[in-house]
Order: structure tokens, then sequence, then C-alpha cells
């Protein structure tokens, strides 16, 4: 039996192409001593993944030339060299963009398909979830009143962000999404307050409208001149999170920083950024509490899941080209 592979052929200048992937067909991973040897069923795409083929510092080294490509992910477990896992049961981690991966035991965690899918497994209950739970509530500091803005509202950690905050008692959260049919679900099915479709509307004045005493707590998912536009509303002594900013990724060009900083000293505002995995520790409970609100149907999860390995560059760029509705995962076994 063979293993197919995505391996990073070279950095990416720009939007990623399939190019710089080689698409091979390896042996068959034989487990070590600890591994588990998984068959990856699910791959989670992250807009992280066009970070990590970057050369330089940042806070995982790069993906190097000719490795597998990084990427989280469940599967089944096949053979076991780790007395925590058994055949059949089924995990989570990272096994890269391939069919069979063999893991160190200690880097997977157990999860139950009974309880919720996998796939939600990568989404709201997994690395994208605890984004949202621990940079709303940890890192912004969030108190209940608030008036909270999150943009890449109706995306893997948006979503979350837009739910928990309603579900902690905001005053109100206002999205920022691309796309009408994108704001329709966040404002029907999630309960936001509003959300601002910045393809089509002029940010700063929707902005102006539905948070008349300005934001006291801005969740940024995509930096660039949205983060730009939310510093010149914000109200006294505000929170910015900063989770990410993919309107950046892909540039060619340094990434722009916002010109309207100042509106932090005039405003005793503070902005942040974080890293998930600083709240690891926690992560089994921030799952019991958002699988509660699941189970009681507070907390809704969209996925977009796409089949078949071999998409994996094209699925990829959806992240980039706002075409992904939901967390964004890839199906491996087209048949299964
Ligand atoms: N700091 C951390 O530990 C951490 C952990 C997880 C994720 N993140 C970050 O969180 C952000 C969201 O990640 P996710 O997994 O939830 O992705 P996602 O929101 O599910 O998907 C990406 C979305 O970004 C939006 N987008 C793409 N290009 C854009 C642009 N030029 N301007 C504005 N919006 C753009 C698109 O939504 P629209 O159609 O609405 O434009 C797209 O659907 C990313 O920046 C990611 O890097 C950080």
């Amino acid at each position: 039996m063979s293993n197919r592979q995505f391996k990073l052929k070279q950095r990416p200048s720009g939007m990623v192409k399939r190019e710089d992937f080689e698409f091979t067909q390896g042996p068959m991973p034989e487990p070590g001593p600890g591994e588990v040897l998984v068959k990856v069923l699910y791959l989670s795409l992250d807009p992280a993944m066009r970070g990590w083929m970057n050369e330089g510092k940042s806070y995982v080294p790069p993906v190097g030339i000719g490795e597998v490509m990084r990427a989280g992910g469940a599967g089944r477990v096949i053979k076991s060299n780790d007395p925590k896992f058994a055949p059949g049961d089924h995990v989570i981690g990272l096994p890269g963009v391939q069919e069979y991966a063999a893991v160190a035991g200690k880097a997977l965690t157990k999860v139950d398909p009974k309880l919720a899918p996998l796939p939600v497994y990568l989404g709201t209950l997994g690395m994208p979830g605890m984004t949202a739970y621990f940079g709303l509530l940890e890192v912004g500091e969030f108190k209940p009143g608030d008036v909270v803005v999150v943009s890449g509202a109706a995306g893997a950690v948006g979503q979350v962000v837009g739910q928990v905050a309603k579900i902690k008692g905001a005053g109100k959260v206002v999205g920022i999404a691309g796309g009408p049919d994108k704001c329709k679900w966040c404002v029907e099915q999630l309960g936001y307050d509003a959300c601002i479709d910045y393809k089509s509307e002029d940010v700063k004045k929707a902005l102006k409208q539905h948070c008349p005493k300005g934001v006291d707590l801005y969740f940024d998912n995509v930096g660039g001149d949205i983060l730009d536009t939310v510093l010149t509303q914000l109200a006294m002594k505000a929170r910015i999170v900063i989770c990410g900013a993919i309107s950046q990724y892909n540039n060619t060009t340094p990434m722009k920083g916002p010109s309207n900083y100042m509106s932090l000293l005039v405003n005793r505002a503070t902005m942040r950024g974080m890293v998930v995995f600083d709240y690891a520790a926690r992560y089994k409970d921030a799952a019991m509490e958002m699988g509660g609100w699941m189970a009681q149907g507070k907390l809704k999860s969209r996925e977009d899941v796409v089949a078949g390995l071999e998409t994996f560059p094209e699925t990829l760029l959806k992240l980039f080209k706002g075409e992904n509705f939901g967390k964004l995962v890839l199906k491996v076994d087209v048949s299964s």
C-alpha cells in the first residue's frame, strides 16, 4: 500500500500555486516506539498554512522544502505503539497533507465521533474554536455589555467569536464579512445584531451607524484596511485582539500596518496579539463548555467540506478568495 502526500517543493511567492507542491506516492509509514499509525480522514485547511510555507522566524518553524506540508487533521488509528490508543480510535493532531501518518501518541487527542462529526473537532471544537474562545474572553478581556465587532465573521474563528460573545452577554455583536449570503447567515442563523458586507458597504459609515458609542472589543481576523477603519471607531479603553491578518498573507510587498494607530493613545486602548497554542492546557475545559452550548442548540457550527486529497492546493486557495463558508475541511478519501 502506498501513501499519497503533498510535499512543499518551493516557497510560494504571492498566492499559493499547485506548482509550489509535489504530489507524490510514498511508502506506507511504519510507527516507531510511542507512535501511532493514523489513516487521515479529514484535513483542516487553515490560513496559517500560508505562513508556514515562508522562510523566517515565526511561532513555529517553517515547513522545510521537500517535507510533507504541515496540516491539522482527524483520522482513525490503524496501528498503535502507544498504550493510550487502540486500532479504531478516532484522533486529532497534525498528520500533514497525506493519507497515512505515523504520529507520536503524545501529540494526538482522542475524540468521539458519536458526540460530534469529525470536521467539528477541526473547527468549533478544535483549534479555531479555541482561538475564538480564548481570544475573546482572555486576550480581549471581554465584559458583558461590550460592543463587539468581529471581522471574518462567517469563518471558522469568526462564527464562534460572534456566538460566544452573544452567549456571554455582549451589548451588541457586529460582524464584518464578504458578501450578502455570509452576512445574512451571521444575522439570521448565528444571532449577530448586524453584519457589514465589506465588499459592498462603506465599513466606516456602517460602523458609525451600528456602534454609535464606539467599539469596545474588536476581534481582528483580517488586518489591512478593515483594521485601519475599525481603529477610527474605538470606544474609550477598547481592546483589539490581533488574531490574524489574512488580507496580508499573500502580499508580495511588505505587510500593510495600521496608519490610524494613534487612536489607541487617544482612547487609552490596547492591541494584543495571540497564539492559540498558549492556551493548550485549557482546551479541554473550553471544549466542554462549548460542547455543552452546542448540545443546548446555543452554539452553531458550519463546516465547508471539500472532497479529494488531490484538490489540496486549489481547495486551500478558497480561504484567500473568500470562497469558504464556515470552517474549511478537506475530506481525504472520496470513496469513504
Ligand atoms: N492567532 C491564532 O492563534 C490563530 C488561530 C487560528 C486562526 N487565526 C487567524 O484567524 C483568521 C481566520 O482564520 P479562519 O481559520 O477562521 O479562516 P476563515 O475565516 O474560515 O477563512 C478565511 C476568510 O478570510 C476572509 N478573507 C480572505 N481574504 C480576505 C481579505 N483580503 N480581506 C478580508 N477578508 C478576507 C474570507 O472571508 P470573507 O468572505 O468574509 O471575506 C475567508 O473566507 C486568519 O487570519 C487566521 O490566520 C489565528
